[in-house]
């Protein structure tokens, strides 16, 4: 998720764009530029690393134009560099995108076969070389951009200028945020209300598949089809620091309902329906490489550690193939056996992890191949694996990890689909199967946050808990652990997870009317052939006949649990690979909640570092 600002009106913008930059700084990017349209033509500055470095490029430039748009990019495709910065131009055309363009292989193979020569490894580069292309056809910029628009499947928020026409700023939104504002004799627009809240306060929010054209004299929407649409500005009277967070109280609460949009980055582009396959650029593990493993070991910390459990359990069922995994803080110290072939997979959401690299580097150093999943396009650990899976969460400010972890789950189910499939483990019917339940995935995380009711309404009830266990069953056990993660390090509240079969070994010794349990108790028929519904339905009673309180994740429509439960977390039904993805939202709406109750520091809670670079 990048920033995006622009501007058009009657004064010089190159001052406005980069105040409207500075405004977004604190979501993290690794480079900005901006593009103005002036009496010179077209000019773009553009620099790697903090915002003043182009600060200082612009004093010196003096870059002239009442129509302008700037980006702060945080890197998807590409590392960080100048070249890769946005905006990037083409034939006196300037685009910046915030998304990722899912046909970009093909349209760039395309594109170089009619002659197109491109200067960065960029997505983005593409909208400038199509819409250019219409521009020189004769088409107005408006037009030219829907028709670029017609070429490209994927996530966009864009903002065009061409010196062809030095009045006009078009933008387009799918999936990516973009909002537009109201000025007198100018007008505004911003992936992100923060950038323009100085000018502004009358705002539109686009929807879907819009598309507008931005003049000094008014704003035009056009919806999807290409209808002109009427929408009243909303006034905006937020605080600038509630803007940062776009209206959410917290960091974390604005990640958490972002999950669905991230899962959809995550996924679009990779999973094919129509090969029932996965491509994953960035991994270049062939048929004969896949076949000839003998065992994958995943290295991870803490929350990244949880999706490995999960992930442990996806590669296993698909490809077939042996999985240990290692919390990375304990790798090293266990002189580990690291056979001939063996797939280490270090998951982080940072890349930055001290432990992570370190037992990456054990590994590769005894002759393991390496492969990152990660969210930090450029991190230590991308740079030093053999293979990277990116997982396209957006950055992530809030330190409880949520979005990075829903995202790590989905990547590595598209992995364990890779391997299954380059393993011959798994056909394309099976492969297709599995791929649609995870398409079916952003619409169910969305269903699931709009039930956050129950998930506050809990929270209430037990914020004054000093300890409370979270039980789970198979995949789902894992996600029991991210929920107690989640809990306590965000609630400073006692909490422990554990395999729901585990409690009578130990844990039950704790139960009584003041420790809350939070059971998951999805059905999940499909799973290795076993229902643990009925398991965890065991174990509810147990805890009920120890006089415990019970806050059970449930599935929509569900009678039993809920009939066991004090209180219920309801989530849609799903395809039992899928249901963890689905499960964790109530927990992290459950313990975001009981934080916020309690008036903790949610989003920097105490003791905890984003990235841990130390050992
Ligand atoms: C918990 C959390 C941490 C991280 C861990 C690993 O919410 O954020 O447990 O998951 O420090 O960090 P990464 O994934 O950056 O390696």
């Amino acid at each position: 998720m990048c920033g995006i600002v622009g501007y058009v009106g009657g004064e010089d913008c190159a001052s406005f764009l980069i105040a409207g930059l500075k405004r977004l700084e604190y979501r993290g990017y690794d480079s900005a530029g901006v593009a103005l349209v002036g009496p010179q033509g077209l000019g773009v500055l553009r620099s790697r690393g903090k915002l003043v470095n182009l600060e200082t490029l612009v004093v010196k430039e003096r870059p002239q134009g009442a129509l302008g748009i700037g980006h702060t990019r945080w890197a998807t495709h590409g590392r960080p560099s100048d070249e890769n910065a946005h905006p990037h131009s083409y034939g006196g055309v300037a685009v910046v995108h915030n998304g990722i363009i899912e046909n970009h292989l093909e349209l760039k193979a395309r594109l170089r076969d009619a002659g197109h020569a491109f200067t960065s490894e960029t997505d983005t580069e593409i909208f400038a070389h199509l819409i250019a292309d219409e521009v020189a056809k004769g088409l107005d910029l408006l037009a030219a951009t829907k028709a670029a628009l017609r070429e490209v499947r994927g996530t966009y928020a864009l903002a065009v200028v061409s010196a062809a026409d030095p009045e006009t700023l078009v933008a387009a939104k799918n999936a990516s945020p973009l909002v537009v504002g109201y000025g007198q004799g100018e007008n505004y627009l911003a992936s992100d209300v923060p950038a323009i809240l100085e000018r502004t306060r009358d705002v539109v929010f686009l929807e879907e598949g819009e598309v507008v054209r931005l003049r000094r004299s008014g704003i035009e929407i056009f919806d999807a089809r290409g209808q002109a649409v009427t929408r009243k500005p909303r006034r905006i009277d937020w605080t600038p620091v509630m803007a940062e967070k776009g209206g959410h109280k917290h960091f974390m609460h604005k990640e958490i309902h972002e999950q669905a949009r991230a899962l959809v980055d995550t996924i679009r582009g990779r999973a094919s329906l129509e090969k029932g396959d996965v491509t994953l650029d960035g991994v270049s593990l062939d048929a004969e490489a896949a076949k000839a493993l003998t065992r994958a070991t995943i290295v991870a910390c803490g929350t990244s550690y949880h999706a490995g459990v999960v992930g442990k359990q996806y590669i296993e069922t698909l490809a077939k193939l042996p999985v240990e995994i290692d919390l990375a803080s304990e790798f090293r110290y266990r002189d580990p056996l690291v056979l001939p072939n063996t797939l280490c997979v270090a998951i982080s959401q940072s890349g930055e992890t001290a432990d992570t690299l370190a037992a990456m580097r054990e590994a590769k150093g005894k002759g393991a191949r390496t492969l990152a999943v990660c969210n930090v396009v450029g991190s230590a650990i991308t740079r030093e694996a053999d293979d990277v899976l990116y997982t396209h969460a957006g950055p992530e400010i809030g330190v409880a990890s949520t979005k990075a972890f829903t995202t790590q789950l989905a990547a590595m189910l598209l992995l364990a689909v890779k391997l299954g499939r380059l393993r011959g483990t798994l056909t394309s019917e099976a492969a297709r199967e599995v791929l649609q339940a995870l398409n079916a995935v952003p619409g169910l995380v969305d269903q699931a946050l709009e039930r956050e009711g129950a998930a506050l309404e809990a929270a209430r009830a037990y914020s004054s808990a000093k300890d409370v266990l979270f039980l789970g069953r198979g995949l789902q056990a894992p996600v029991a652990l991210e929920g107690a993660l989640k809990l306590k390090e965000i609630s400073y509240i006692h909490a422990e997870g554990y395999a729901a079969g585990e409690m009578k070994h130990g844990p039950i010794a704790l139960i009584d009317e003041d420790v809350p349990v939070v059971v998951i108790a999805t059905r999940d028929p499909k799973q290795g052939g076993q229902d643990t519904y009925e398991k965890m339905l065991g174990n509810m009673e147990e805890v009920r006949a120890r006089g415990g309180r019970i806050i059970a994740v449930v599935n929509d429509g569900d009678t039993h649990a809920s009939a066991i439960a004090d209180k219920v977390l309801p989530v849609p039904a799903c395809s039992a690979l899928v249901a963890p993805i689905v499960n964790v939202i109530p927990l992290q709406l459950f313990s975001y909640h009981v934080a916020d109750h309690r008036g903790t520091d949610v989003d920097q809670p105490r003791n905890l570092a984003k990235s841990v670079t130390v050992e």
